[in-house]
């Protein structure tokens, strides 16, 4: 399905508004990451036959309602439905990518699963960013923001948590890997972005490998 005219429009609308919320974000989730999801999703799109208006909106959208941006999940996502209130979009389109967005985020494992294939696909986009090369520097570039170090052997991995846990305990970033990353492998909804997974998952683990064979000296 090739967007319409007009939808291309809002994709263009869409891409303008998150790149100026996004631009200056120093968590990783700035505007390249924005643009890599949204590529990935395109891609996952074309393979699964998904609709590919709602994918590219969501994809876009995804990170300029995250919570951790916002006042809130609630702001961040009344950020959104506002936004959309003000193109030609339609009122069902809207309800769906409001949908997709409001539940994209790995939350500790603690979202429900995906009901639409349009958001099982954006949602892959936006795990495949997370795992893989880029995912590593984006890992930490967060720790780094957030003061975490790069790794401290008395800061064990935590194997269950709560999504406060989740955001709010301190860890590192080697422990960020273990805690989500190599997760996400398995999460992941698509038969298009499950080979590409694996790929960058044993380029995770060879790097930790080797982090670990430089730690030990
Ligand atoms: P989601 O997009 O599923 O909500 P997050 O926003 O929590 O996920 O994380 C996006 C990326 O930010 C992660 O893939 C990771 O690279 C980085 N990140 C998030 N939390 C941490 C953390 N505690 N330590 C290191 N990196 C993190
Ligand atoms: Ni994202």
């Amino acid at each position: 399905m090739k967007p319409t005219a007009t939808q291309e429009s809002i994709i263009i609308a869409a891409e303008q508004f998150a790149k100026a919320e996004l631009e200056h974000d120093p968590t990783g989730h700035d505007w390249w990451h924005v643009h890599r999801v949204n590529q990935m999703a395109g891609r996952l799109a074309r393979s699964e036959g998904a609709d590919a208006f709602i994918c590219a909106v969501a994809a876009l959208l995804h990170d300029v309602a995250d919570e951790k941006l916002n006042e809130s999940k609630e702001a961040g996502l009344q950020k959104v439905s506002s936004w959309l209130e003000r193109q030609p979009v339609e009122e069902e389109d809207s309800r769906h990518i409001i949908e997709i967005i409001a539940n994209m985020s790995y939350n500790a494992g603690a979202n429900p699963p995906m009901r639409t294939l349009e958001g099982m696909v954006v949602q892959d986009a936006d795990r495949l960013d997370a795992i893989g090369a880029i995912a590593i520097a984006r890992t930490f570039l967060y720790a780094g923001w957030v003061g975490h170090p790069i790794y401290d052997p008395q800061i064990t991995p935590r194997d269950s948590m709560s999504p406060k846990e989740y955001r709010q305990e301190k860890s590192t970033a080697i422990n960020h890997f273990h805690e989500k990353l190599l997760k996400l492998k398995g999460l992941i909804n698509t038969a298009s972005a499950k080979p590409i997974a694996e790929e960058r998952h044993r380029f995770m683990e060879q790097y930790l490998e080797q982090f670990r064979l430089e730690w030990e000296g």
